[in-house]
């Protein structure tokens, strides 16, 4: 059984009459990997901050091992923090940098005495190269900081925080800065990391990918709520909401109306499906992934289309299909030209069925995705001043 470390009970957060977390309930298990995930401003660097000590919650508690710790400092609390702009010391090596926290005096207790003691240097020594070790910086240690990559940077960082021995790290975009090659390398070195030393990461990202590939659980925040909590896998095959379906992955959303157990009705016809447990003619939200979707000839489908627009992304092919005038999302690595009829066919693990929520009707249509294709295959489209719409040969 996971044990638990920490957690928030009905946490809110207000600044200026601003609810910006609103009644946030959460707990983090030892040696999870967890992250918070969704867009700018959601109130992902405000939990945060409360977990870390930085703030303290309007309303709420914030427990570690069951004990209320809303009051409590961060330097009293069993945590630590990486910050995306890191703030290394510049004029110390790497040594002294990773070295820093564990040079200040601690308060020990013996036979009810209170004192600071420093840690011996053979102890500090140890401690640093084997963390160095870990992030894979070994033989580094009397490097500059200034002659580092700013990937080789991040690892200082992360020693840094690590050193200490904290229960729990929180790391808020540690990798926003990096490159895209760099960020999927340092992800895969963050999860060995977690992996290998066992502590709690709390990790907080606007991506999606990033959230998919590293974590043991995806907290899915939008408007200072939590949207959806699961496995990358639970979040992705069954979002709870069209915002969750919207925001992990491209999705195609429709009306539907949940006849009984494992039959939907959408574009006026009946498909089986794997969903229970909904009221009988219940309106819902149907999302179909676009790599789900099966691309026949136009007899042999389901539905049939029109291809309005496609575009090459290596891969597979993101192709626009018109129905009835609902623009969906389909990836194929079959190539299917603009004008063409096809036929679908959806089988029932294709279908994934949601009740309807404040989200519904906001996400899912692909009708101005394509009229941006639409607009550069038009030559009588006249672009906007500064648009670089249809533009050629104005390449940097
Ligand atoms: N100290 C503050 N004073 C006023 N508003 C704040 C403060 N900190 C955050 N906010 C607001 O709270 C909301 C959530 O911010 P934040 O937690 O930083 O979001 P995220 O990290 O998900 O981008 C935003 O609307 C932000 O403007
Ligand atoms: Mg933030």
């Amino acid at each position: 059984m996971a044990k638990e470390l920490i957690r928030l009970v009905d946490c809110c957060m207000a600044f200026d009459d601003e609810l910006v977390l609103d009644h946030i309930n959460l707990y983090f298990n030892d040696s999870e990997f967890l992250t918070l995930l969704g867009p700018s401003g959601c109130g992902k660097t405000t939990t945060l901050r409360i977990i870390g000590g930085f703030t303290t919650p309007t309303s709420g508690e914030v427990l570690f091992d069951g004990v209320r710790m809303n009051d409590i400092p961060p330097h009293l609390r069993q945590v630590n923090t990486v910050f995306q702009r890191y703030a290394l010391f510049p004029h110390l090596n790497v040594f002294e940098n990773v070295a820093f926290g564990l040079r200040i005096p601690r308060t020990v207790e013996e036979n009810g005495k209170k004192s600071k003691k420093k840690l011996p240097e053979k102890e500090i020594r140890q401690r640093v190269l084997e963390m160095l070790e870990i992030v894979s910086l070994k033989g580094f240690e009397n490097r500059r900081i200034s002659e580092l990559s700013g990937g080789q940077q991040q690892r200082v960082a992360i020693a840094r925080a690590l050193v200490n021995r904290p229960k729990v790290l929180l790391l808020d975009e540690p990798l926003a800065a990096l490159d895209l090659r760099l960020r999927k390398d340092m992800q895969s070195e963050l999860k060995r990391i977690q992996q290998q030393l066992g502590i709690t990461f709390i990790y907080v990202t606007h991506d999606q990918e990033e959230a998919l590939a590293m974590s043991d659980t995806i907290v899915v925040m939008d408007q200072g709520k939590i949207q959806q909590i699961g496995t990358p896998e639970d979040i992705y095959n069954e979002p709870k909401n069209a915002f969750v379906a919207d925001f992990i992955g491209e999705s195609n959303i429709l009306d539907g109306i949940m006849h009984q157990d494992y039959v939907v009705e959408f574009f006026n016809r009946k498909f089986k499906c794997l969903d229970k447990g909904f009221q009988p003619m219940e309106p819902v939200d149907v999302v179909i992934r676009p790599e789900d979707v099966d691309i026949v000839p136009v007899e042999k489908g389901q539905l049939r289309g029109t291809v309005t627009a496609v575009t090459f992304k290596g891969v597979h092919y993101d192709t626009i299909v018109d129905f009835k005038g609902f623009k969906w999302l389909i990836q194929t690595t079959d190539y299917h030209e603009v004008g063409k009829e096809i036929g679908i066919v959806l089988n029932p693990d294709d279908i994934h069925i949601m009740h309807k929520s404040q989200y519904s009707g906001m996400f899912g249509d692909y009708s101005s995705y394509s009229e941006e294709y639409d607009e550069i295959n038009d030559p009588t489209y006249i672009e906007e001043e500064d648009g670089n719409l249809g533009g050629r040969g104005d390449e940097e």
